[in-house]
């Protein structure tokens, strides 16, 4: 299956509402006009920065992304399948693509209203440091540096 395979499975198995709180978009957006849209943002190369995929059996259920910045950090975000969320696939893709990167330092950027990923925020840094570095336009901006175990436990699962 090629990136862009499993990038399009991960998009049309989710809602057109939880695709507008992943690219901060009023309302819904349907998986066609993600994908013709944003695609690049969903599947990077390095070394810009990477994308990982969770797969379960060998379906994809999510994506991470990782786009490394000038400040030895790296942008991350995630997107997971609606049928397969509240499983830990979230919490592992955000650790996988962060240390796949080689950075130790995550940015999110996140919507004020999305409580799912500002609970995964503060998931991912538990134990950890998370600082909020900005807001704005019902957004804010974390900067999360994980504890260590966060990233041990990517290394148990099978994370392509
Ligand atoms: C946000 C998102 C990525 C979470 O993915 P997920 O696989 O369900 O997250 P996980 O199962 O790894 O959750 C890890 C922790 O985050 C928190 N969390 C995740 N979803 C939550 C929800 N809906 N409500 C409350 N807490 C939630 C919990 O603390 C959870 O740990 P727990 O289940 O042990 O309590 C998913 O909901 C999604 O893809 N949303 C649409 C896109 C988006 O908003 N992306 C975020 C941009 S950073």
């Amino acid at each position: 299956m090629t990136g862009e395979a499993v990038v399009a499975a991960v998009v049309r198995s989710c809602s057109a509402s939880s695709l507008a709180d992943r690219f901060f978009v009023p309302g819904a957006i349907p998986p066609d006009e993600v994908l013709a849209r944003y695609l690049p943002y969903l599947l990077v190369d390095r070394p810009a920065g990477v994308t990982v995929a969770g797969l379960v059996d060998g379906v994809p259920v999510g994506i991470g992304t990782a786009v490394i910045t000038g400040d030895g950090c790296a942008d991350v975000s995630v997107l997971v399948s609606d049928g397969a969320r509240r499983r830990g696939i979230g919490i592992v893709l955000l650790a996988a693509a962060l240390e796949a990167t080689g950075r130790r330092t995550a940015h999110l950027d996140v919507r004020s209203g999305n409580a799912a990923s500002l609970a995964l925020v503060a998931r991912f840094a538990r134990g950890g440091r998370r600082r909020l570095l900005g807001m704005g336009r019902g957004t804010l901006e974390y900067a999360v540096t994980p504890a260590a175990h966060v990233h041990r436990s990517v290394a148990d699962l099978a994370v392509a």
